[in-house]
């Protein structure tokens, strides 16, 4: 049983293999949190907390007399709102008479086999007999707002799932104006805060500070998960590094704006807050209605790589979904960066011919294959091919693409309307805009209102139609520019505050409709590069096109720096042209192999304009990503560097078993007189001998792990190595 009800204490304690996380229910009923962190047995952990007077932090009346209990100073599973809690909140209401209080208390526990679900929203899945889901009930008296706190408890994965409900179970209406799905009140310590922060083109960048006085917040308000910030936090312990040290992972899976709030509190305590973003919301909860937050997948473990670890093995296993999400991903070729607009049928059979002969499995035809698509002007929202561009129709190019034995997708942008477009000409009240006002323009593009259910419908005509009439494989969503004019035509005005949570929802039931009937098809996620790089989207697409910046350099900060939170096989990762299109930087064909290889694979250059040596190396890295990809892929990942440091980088992947390596290192900074490349490997096992395929050495695990491996000098721009390591005996 990983979920434990003590009657006597009030005790509820989740387990995991490395984890326990303990909460209590006090004598006046509130839901209090009493630790998260490594396992402390059958321990009650309450033994750490005492009453006592806080001037400034107020007394709930049944206390007022010995004014030593306050709701400021006790850590809660949940906390509540206008009752003298005055850290960061987690729940803001209005109440049917214009009160703005909500004073959680606890009604009831359920503990079930299995894993919830949430309505309309990804959740996190169990693959059979993996996880139990513990569901606490608090409510407001005088209101009956009540909060439903929902945990799945992975053992074995050291991973705790959280989402909160809250039921409007009064008689008047309740409008929210946050709904958090996580409060989390840490242990007592000296904390870090790890977030990744970018830009278009620079995304996930890693950041570590420690945690001040203050109320730190990440967060996004641009309707999406965004370039600039990712939904996933780590805090972890001052001294923590990658091998050891407190670290817990905060990762919300939504693709809208969000929000992650960390206090460090008057008496040293950190509350972190997580979910949607507040700015631009409310939601209106009639007597009976519910409301769902997104979830946050929580894990705690010693060290950051084994936090990362445990992130990777659960998305790939528990978050991405269908017939991909554990399977070999095709090597493609993608003609952005070969053509950019300016495509048609003959260019494109020249490419997919000059791949098919590197070995490459896949074509996709990027943006500009429809509507009057010649520049980002004008098409966006029609659907329907290009006849100038591809005057033999999709079909005629699709079948040429078969015949060469590779399979063949396509580019869309479903969510978007130009006004240049017969779309918006039909339907100019299907795009975002407030009333009165000139909407702001992204790219030349409006937003189309995924609130509005006619719209959704419309898009789903569109696109199944599109895959049921010609033969696509796989589909690149993109979402090119970030969400404003935040208003509904299709809703009144006390709705418009839920605009941008109900875009979402109409999003994912978008793809659900169309992953469901299309379940052959993969799906991959974009936005700009990583705009939109989430749990949330890989439930749907199990993976994401992780940068508009293709240079090898540049990439390996944003993989290193996404691999803290995901796995190797959600990144989509290309091998593009040199000078590189964004930096203009020189990189050596090679290094951007070794680079795109630790992701889902592919190439994005004009193959008909290369030097024979760079065919004949692009045909042997597609053989070698093959014979690696499982290893790649499913093997654990270990960053052996800090990524925003040094002269070098250098990453490793073990297979689960110990008995196969892939090490790689890529030289950022060439020096003169330089020292020799050293590292010490991770992972292996430290007992078994391994054969190294590039010099023929047999080395023990102990050996490579405890001394290391020295590579020779390499002059030269941004040289780069590999080793293939197989355990002998
Ligand atoms: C975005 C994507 C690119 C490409 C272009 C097409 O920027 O990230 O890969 O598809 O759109 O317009």
């Amino acid at each position: 049983m990983s979920i434990v009800f003590d009657q006597q204490k009030k005790l509820l304690t989740l387990a995991t293999a490395k984890s326990a996380y303990q909460m209590q229910i006090d004598d006046l009923g509130f839901l209090q949190h009493l630790h998260y962190g490594a396992r402390t047995g059958s321990q009650d952990m309450s033994y750490q907390y005492y009453d006592f007077d806080y001037a400034f932090s107020g007394n709930p009346a049944e206390r007022r007399s010995d004014r030593s209990f306050s709701l400021d100073i006790v850590p809660q599973e949940f906390s509540s709102f206008g009752e003298g809690d005055y850290r960061v909140n987690s729940v803001a209401v209005v109440n049917a008479d214009g009160s703005r209080a909500a004073r959680f208390h606890y009604v009831s526990h359920e503990i079930r086999s299995g894993k919830y679900a949430i309505p309309e929203l990804p959740a996190s899945y169990d693959n059979g007999d993996e996880a139990e889901t513990l569901i606490v009930t608090l409510r407001d008296t005088v209101t009956g707002l009540m909060i439903k706190l929902y945990y799945g408890v992975f053992e074995k994965l050291d991973i705790i799932t959280r989402y909160t409900e809250f039921v409007n179970d009064g008689k008047g209406p309740v409008t929210l104006e946050k709904a958090a799905s996580l409060c989390l009140d840490l242990p007592m310590g000296t904390w870090d805060l790890m977030h990744f922060w970018g830009k278009h083109a620079m995304e996930r960048q890693p950041e570590r500070a420690p945690i001040g006085h203050c109320i730190t917040t990440i967060g996004s308000t641009r309707g999406t998960s965004s370039h600039q910030h990712n939904p996933f936090v780590i805090i972890c312990d001052h001294d923590a590094t990658e091998d050891h040290g407190d670290c817990y992972g905060m990762m919300l899976a939504y693709s809208g704006g969000f929000k992650a709030e960390v206090e460090n509190s008057q008496i040293n305590s950190v509350r972190a807050v997580m979910g949607i973003d507040d700015t631009y919301f409310s939601w209106k909860l009639e007597p009976g209605q519910s409301f769902h937050t997104p979830e946050v997948i929580l894990s705690f473990a010693d060290g950051l790589t084994a936090l990362s670890q445990n992130y990777h093995h659960f998305i790939r296993h528990n978050v991405c979904r269908g017939k991909h999400h554990l399977e070999k991903r095709p090597v493609l070729i993608n003609n952005w960066e070969a053509t950019y607009f300016d495509l048609n049928e003959d260019k494109m059979y020249a490419l997919a011919k000059e791949a098919a002969a590197l070995g490459i499995d896949q074509f996709v035809l990027d943006d500009g294959w429809f509507g009057a698509r010649y520049d980002d002007n004008a098409g966006l929202g029609d659907w329907f091919v290009n006849t100038k561009k591809l005057p033999n129709g999709l079909d005629s190019l699709i079948q040429k693409i078969n015949d060469l034995g590779m399979k063949f997708g396509i580019w869309v942008e479903p969510e978007m309307v130009n006004e240049d477009s017969d779309l918006y000409r039909a339907h100019p009240d299907w795009a975002l805009t407030e009333p009165g006002r000139k909407p702001v323009f992204g790219r030349n593009q409006l937003v189309l209102d995924m609130a509005n259910q006619e719209v959704v419908d419309y898009l789903y005509n569109c696109l199944s139609t599109l895959l049921k009439e010609h033969n696509i494989a796989y589909i690149k969503w993109d979402f090119n520019r970030s969400v404003s004019d935040v208003y509904s035509h299709a809703l009144p005005a006390d709705r418009q505050g839920e605009v941008s949570h109900r875009f979402v929802l109409g999003l994912y039931s978008l793809l659900e409709r169309l992953i469901s009937e299309f379940p052959d098809v993969l799906f991959e996620g974009c936005s700009g590069g990583g705009g939109r790089f989430d749990a949330g989207m890989l439930y749907y697409t199990p993976q994401i096109w992780l940068s508009d910046d293709t240079d090898a350099i540049e990439r390996l900060i944003i993989q290193g720096g996404t691999s803290y939170g995901y796995p190797v096989s959600t990144m989509g990762a290309h091998v593009s042209a040199s000078p590189n299109h964004q930096t203009g930087r020189t990189t050596p064909i090679q290094t951007r192999g070794v680079v795109a290889m630790s992701g889902a694979f592919g190439y994005e250059l004009d193959l008909t304009k290369l030097p024979e040596s760079d065919k004949e190396a692009i045909r042997s890295q597609v053989c070698q990503y093959h014979q690696d990809e499982v290893l790649i892929h499913q093997g654990d990942y270990f960053r052996l560097t800090d990524v925003t440091k040094g002269y070098f980088t250098a990453w490793q992947i073990v297979s689960k078993d110990k008995s196969g390596s892939l090490l790689n290192l890529v030289i950022t900074r060439p020096q003169p007189n330089p020292a020799p490349l050293h590292i010490r490997l991770k992972g292996l096992d430290p007992d078994a001998l391994y054969k190294i395929a590039e010099d023929d050495q047999i080395i023990s695990g102990s050996a490579l792990m405890n001394g290391g491996y020295t590579f020779r000098p390499m002059m030269g721009d941004y040289r780069s190595a590999q080793l293939h390591l197989t355990a002998v005996s």
